[in-house]
């Protein structure tokens, strides 16, 4: 697609057109996995904008976050929980309950992780997962070298992450959490369907990484080759490193 106006718009109707033609009930919801970052805002946006005009209602829908920082607390404005509230669920008409962010706070994190797989396995798994990369191809925050096979962990951040969010936390490294929970890419791979968002020059690489070279568990992305349904959404910026 032409620039990240089209790819957000892009991305929203396809999430219209599969809750839609899913018609999710209170017996059979519809199972969303979402990321968040700067590239799914746009999304989000024209996804308010759709339950605004009465086209996608979410009452029906269930959603499990890729991930969220250890240690910030849940009202930081920094922290996932923060993000997804503020930017999409408090604008539809999500059940709380049904809006899963993994707690970067519980006292066992371990535990926390197993509970969280455990809760996309009760929900039926995920129906349509979708995620953002890093400009190092991570996926969540499944870093270079990653098991491609990994399952929802805590996961000390590569340094190149904390230099690209630094930008979130006054641009001092020194205060970006060096723990997440994340989503393990086994876990996404689990999902139906997976929809990967790509913008930007600086992820031109990754996604040449990701589509052209053999799958690499330093490239997690790339993992998805081998999945069945997966749609990579991109920009021309993105794809300036392709063949
Ligand atoms: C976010 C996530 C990450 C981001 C990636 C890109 O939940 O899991 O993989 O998608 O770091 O972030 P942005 O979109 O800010 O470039």
């Amino acid at each position: 697609l032409d620039d990240t106006a089209a790819v957000a718009d892009w991305a929203a109707r396809f999430v219209l057109q599969r809750v839609t033609e899913f018609a999710p009930t209170a017996e059979r919801r519809f199972v969303l996995g979402l990321p968040t970052g700067g590239t799914p805002l746009g999304m989000y946006k024209r996804l308010i904008q759709f339950y605004k005009e009465g086209r996608i209602s979410f009452k029906y829908v269930t959603t499990f976050n890729m991930d969220e920082y250890v240690g910030l607390p849940r009202d930081h404005p920094e922290s996932y929980h923060y993000y997804m509230w503020n930017e999409f669920f408090k604008h539809i008409d999500i059940e709380p309950s049904q809006a899963h962010v993994l707690d970067g706070n519980a006292p066992n994190l371990v535990d926390e992780c197993t509970r969280f797989e455990k809760l996309i396995k009760e929900a039926g798994g995920v129906n349509l997962f979708i995620g953002g990369i890093g400009p190092d191809g991570h996926i969540a925050f499944n870093e270079p070298g990653s098991s491609l096979v990994s399952r929802t962990r805590a996961k000390t951040l590569a340094y190149d992450t904390l230099e690209a969010n630094k930008r979130f936390f006054g641009n001092d490294i020194s205060k970006v959490p060096r723990q997440a929970l994340t989503v393990g890419v086994g876990t996404v791979m689990d999902a139906k369907e997976v929809m990967i968002l790509i913008t930007g020059s600086h992820k031109a690489l990754a996604l040449a990484k990701a589509v052209e070279e053999g799958v690499n568990h330093m490239w997690t992305v790339s993992a998805f080759q081998q999945h069945p349904q997966a749609l990579f959404v991109c920009d021309e910026d993105a794809t300036l490193e392709l063949r």
